[in-house]
């Protein structure tokens, strides 16, 4: 009894003469905060303290951040006495009713306090917590123990505690709100002496509407000496707005001012914030131009991009698996020369988006009808390889993806849905200028002419566009007539590979069931490299991601639609017809 008393004396800032010669203080007396690290005993100089600054662009979303469970935070009849205790003011709840769960905690805690940080009557504000720098003018702390564990046991154990930490505004427009006013009436300069709240007010009316979906954690420390290294940290998004005349009541009725720790280092401690939580957008890039370069879009908000099914992958043949359920896909509406709306510069790719709802795709075992949605690119610059797929670790020089979203969803539903979206990849080549045909084996006729098919028309024509995109965010409409077939030429659609990955700039959504097709689209050279010169930038791939547990199918080798070598037979003939 008398050792668990201690320790929330010290641990908690509980009362101001314990035993121990711990007469620690904010100002005014030796033992300041920056001294408290010196106290014999204490955690204060160690790693892992709190408050701290929260960092926004820092902070990293964790879905396993779901919403808490409170429970008799609605009772009016659990705030049982209020005390000055000459660092804080403190409410002690009745013991054993109040309780705290869920919200990304292991266990459930067993509430038994709150108490407040403030600044002074200059308004000069005291909340422990910042976020992005700013110092809201109070903080009101929760305080939790492990249910079952005792205050000592609470704090030797790395999570014993649990702080859910309000940020209070002070704000003008804020009507005087009952329950803060019968709080506020009981604040006293009277130290030591532990009133009884007599009037019917819970915790529930004093964090108000504050959106408790909505906030950050870390793993901390006690605020006060010992500074106990044992405090699962919650520190709500939204601000309780409590009306001006009523925070200022605190440090004039108590006669405390400036009752609040520096924010201290974070040492390499993530931040993480719950899926709700609204973040500030952040810049990616591919390289290292920016600060959220490939390597950190793990950090981003709402990031999936460090999950285990992440794309793109290299495509190591030998483990390839082949899987007969692949069969031939069915385009609906690849020819049609107008399905093509706009062309747009996003600043990472060049973009073709297409019609709503006439192009689709279905078959090649993925057992769902989707829709297309557009089509973009993935290049290196004019002298290095930029696909984002490699196949045996060999890069082609660039990447098509056509993407895919399944008819049934909307687009917010197919982002969540392991195969909510198909992406179809086509590497593409440097055509061999000196042959007439495209692909393979078309024989070595001894015409040295650009190929005249209709699908290097096609390029020529998309490419055309690039000009007049060269701005980043700039679109324009597409009017010539130029189809994905025209685009895709005679690849052989039939001969691909197959694995579930992601998409593969943030936020990763691990919804894609991949297609790279084996054979590369053949265009000339001269055409892959407008992508670079025009918009300016380069080497827009992320690269190889781990392959995890995951196999990689392929389609029955060698399989081609028609029969191959009718077709190539045909081609041949053709070819050498026209020509
Ligand atoms: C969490 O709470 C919010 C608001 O109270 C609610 O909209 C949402 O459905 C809840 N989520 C879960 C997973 O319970
Ligand atoms: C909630 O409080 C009531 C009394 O106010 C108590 O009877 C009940 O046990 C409490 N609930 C829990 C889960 O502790
Ligand atoms: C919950 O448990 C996991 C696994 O032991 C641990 O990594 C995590 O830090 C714990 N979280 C909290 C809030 O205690
Ligand atoms: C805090 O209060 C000020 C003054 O009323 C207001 O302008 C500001 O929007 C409030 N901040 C938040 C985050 O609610
Ligand atoms: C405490 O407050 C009372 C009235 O509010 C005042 O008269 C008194 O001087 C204060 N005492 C201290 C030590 O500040
Ligand atoms: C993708 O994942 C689903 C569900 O886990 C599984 O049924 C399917 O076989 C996987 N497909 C591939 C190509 O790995
Ligand atoms: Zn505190
Ligand atoms: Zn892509």
């Amino acid at each position: 009894m008398y050792l668990s008393s201690l320790l929330l004396c010290l641990s908690l800032g509980a009362l101001v003469k314990c035993a121990s010669g711990s007469d620690w203080c904010y100002t005014g007396c030796h033992d300041t905060p920056s001294h408290w690290g010196d106290i014999s005993g204490s955690s204060c100089g160690e790693k892992r303290q709190s408050p701290i600054d929260i960092v926004t662009s820092r902070v990293a979303v964790d879905h396993n951040l779901h919403n808490f469970t409170f429970v008799n935070f609605t009772s009016q009849h659990v705030i049982k006495s209020i005390i000055n205790n000459g660092h804080t003011v403190k409410c002690k709840l009745e013991e054993n009713e109040v309780e705290v769960k869920g919200g990304g905690l292991n266990d459930t805690y067993s509430t038994i306090q709150f108490h407040f940080h403030w600044g002074d009557t200059e308004h000069h504000p005291g909340s422990e917590h910042k976020i992005d720098g700013h110092r809201y003018p109070m903080e009101m702390h929760i305080v939790s123990l492990k249910k079952g564990l005792s205050a000592q046991q609470a704090v030797e154990d790395s999570a014993g505690i649990a702080v859910l930490g309000f940020l209070i505004n002070a704000t003008e427009d804020a009507d005087i709100s009952e329950p803060w006013r019968i709080l506020t009436s009981y604040l006293t300069n009277n130290t030591d002496t532990e009133v009884n709240i007599n009037h019917a007010i819970s915790i529930d009316e004093l964090i108000g509407n504050v959106d408790r979906t909505k906030f950050y954690r870390y793993m901390g420390s006690l605020t006060t000496p010992n500074c106990s290294e044992a405090v699962v940290w919650t520190v709500f998004q939204e601000p309780i707005n409590i009306h001006k005349n009523l925070t200022q009541l605190f440090p004039m009725k108590t006669g405390l001012t400036n009752i609040f720790r520096p924010t201290q280092d974070l040492n390499k401690r993530q931040v993480f914030a719950s899926p709700a939580t609204p973040l500030p957008s952040h810049p990616w890039c591919y390289d290292d131009h920016c600060e959220n370069s490939p390597t950190h879009w793990h950090l981003l908000p709402h990031s999936h991009c460090d999950g285990h099914r992440q794309s793109p992958i290299n495509i190591e043949t030998k483990s390839v698996k082949v899987d007969e359920h692949l069969d031939a896909f069915t385009f609906t509406k690849f020819g049609d020369k107008h399905a093509i709306k706009t062309i747009v510069n996003t600043g990472h790719t060049v973009k073709c988006t297409l019609k709503e709802g006439s192009v689709e795709v279905s078959g090649g075992g993925l057992g769902y009808v989707y829709s297309t949605l557009q089509f973009h690119f993935h290049w290196g610059s004019t002298s290095h390889e930029g696909s984002e797929h490699t196949v045996d670790s060999h890069r082609y020089q660039m990447e098509m993806h056509i993407v895919n979203k399944r008819k049934d969803l909307n687009i917010d539903a197919a982002l969540q849905t392991p195969n909510g979206l198909a992406v179809l990849g086509f590497f593409i080549e440097a055509m061999d200028m000196t042959k007439s045909g495209s692909g393979s084996g078309s024989g070595g006729s001894d015409h040295h002419e650009t190929n005249p098919t209709s699908e290097n028309d096609a390029w020529n024509k998309l490419i055309k566009y690039l000009s007049a995109i060269q701005n980043i965010r700039s679109e324009v409409k597409v009017t010539e007539e130029i189809s994905i077939d025209d685009l895709l030429g005679d690849v052989n659609r039939a001969d691909y590979y197959r694995y579930n990955g992601s998409l593969t700039t943030p936020s990763c959504n691990e919804a894609v069931v991949w297609t790279v097709f084996k054979e590369s689209i053949k265009v000339d050279k001269n055409v892959m490299n407008m992508f670079p010169t025009k918009t300016a930038y380069h080497d827009v791939f992320r690269p190889a991601q781990p392959l995890h547990n995951r196999t990689i199918y392929s389609t029955t080798s060698g399989s081609r639609a028609p029969g191959p070598a009718i077709l190539f037979l045909l081609l041949t003939c053709l070819c050498a017809f026209f020509l």
